[in-house]
């Protein structure tokens, strides 16, 4: 962040619409838990209303929501620091959303990329995800945020939440705060095992708790050339090194640069290390994960003590909003 010193108010999702990867690691969580450490006032929920654009079977998003609030705490989102809620938890969202949707231009969404590649590939849309940004919007707006922190996927995204909160105050007075993106460049974008971005829908990720065995085949799936032992390699070209990289400290990547381009590096050597780097990182957190399966009611205290501080913000921004409308608040 520019300016550590002041105290902000931070917020992001992620949607239960599958399990927790790489990509949402270093895109996303990773910043989390910075940004509270750095001691700001920070807001994480689980976007289930936005699962359901892609996810239509009732069981599974129930049980991916609430396995996914037992990710976020077992990879470090301390509940005591920060709110850890579920999107419908706060049913101001959706009424925000309305809200904005009547100061939001069709061309500005008509523009926004998952609704335009679906219908450039002859796919019909639904309103859900034509909409879907406003909706975005709305989470971010309703805590009064100040940043967003998220994967690059997502800043245009964050670019449509800033020109819908522009064209509110414009019209209705400064009212909404307008937020701003933080996406580290050297975790913008996680790859996957194909060499498209990590994503759940490619069937492409790295998971972060799945069983070991899993991981250990997702992670020796990583697609290389068929360069021989011998060869000096590029890291700058490797997608093996882009995986490795993420795990690594300074002195740990300058060693694998050196590995790579003296020769003699077999990509099975380099695809064990990243297991092996993975494990460090992450076993604590998977531990922690197995403790948090037999605890489902402390889950769900987490999950009702962070609606309730999130809507401590939303009740009266939404007030604020209605008022300045002309929608009366009874
Ligand atoms: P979602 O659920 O697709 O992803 C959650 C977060 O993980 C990041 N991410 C990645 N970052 C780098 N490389 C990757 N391969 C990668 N894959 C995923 C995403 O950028 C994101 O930060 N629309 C959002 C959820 C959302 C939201 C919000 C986010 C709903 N409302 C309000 C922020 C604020 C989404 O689909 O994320």
């Amino acid at each position: 962040m520019t300016d550590a010193t002041k105290k902000k108010i931070i917020v992001s999702g992620i949607q239960p619409s599958g399990n927790l990867h790489l990509g949402n690691y270093f895109g996303a969580v990773q910043q989390f838990i910075q940004l509270i450490r750095e001691g700001h006032d920070c807001y994480y929920f689980l976007a289930n209303y936005h699962a359901l654009t892609s996810l239509h079977e009732p069981g599974r998003l129930l049980e991916l929501t609430h396995s996914t609030a037992a990710d976020y705490i077992a990879l470090g989102l301390d509940p005591e620091l920060a709110a850890i809620y579920v999107q419908s938890d706060l049913p101001e969202v959706c009424e925000l959303q309305w809200l904005l949707t009547t100061v939001t231009p069709m061309g500005l969404l008509e523009r926004c990329h998952a609704y335009k590649d679906k219908i450039a590939q002859g796919l019909s849309s639904d309103h859900g995800l034509f909409a879907y940004p406003v909706l975005q919007a709305a989470d971010i707006l309703i805590v009064r945020a100040d940043c967003v922190p998220v994967g690059q996927d997502q800043r245009q995204h964050i670019e449509v939440t800033r020109d819908i909160a522009g064209y509110f105050n414009r019209l209705y007075g400064e009212l909404l705060t307008v937020p701003e993106a933080y996406i580290p460049e050297s975790v913008a974008v996680v790859p996957g095992c194909d060499g498209r971005k990590m994503s759940k829908s490619y069937h492409n990720t790295i998971e972060l708790f799945a069983p070991e065995e899993e991981v250990r085949q997702q992670i020796f799936s990583i697609v290389t050339d068929s360069a021989s032992l011998k060869e000096p390699k590029d890291p700058d070209k490797s997608m093996l090194y882009a995986v490795l990289k993420l795990f690594c400290t300074e002195e740990e990547k300058a060693y694998w640069r050196d590995r790579f381009t003296s020769g003699g590096l077999g990509y099975r050597e380099v695809k064990q290390a990243i297991f092996d780097l993975y494990m460090r990182l992450f076993e604590p957190m998977r531990a922690r994960r197995r403790e948090l399966d037999s605890q489902p009611e402390y889950i769900d205290e987490v999950l009702r003590r962070g609606a309730e501080k999130a809507r401590k913000i939303a009740r009266p921004l939404v007030a604020e909003v209605r008022a300045a409308m002309g929608i009366p608040n009874r």
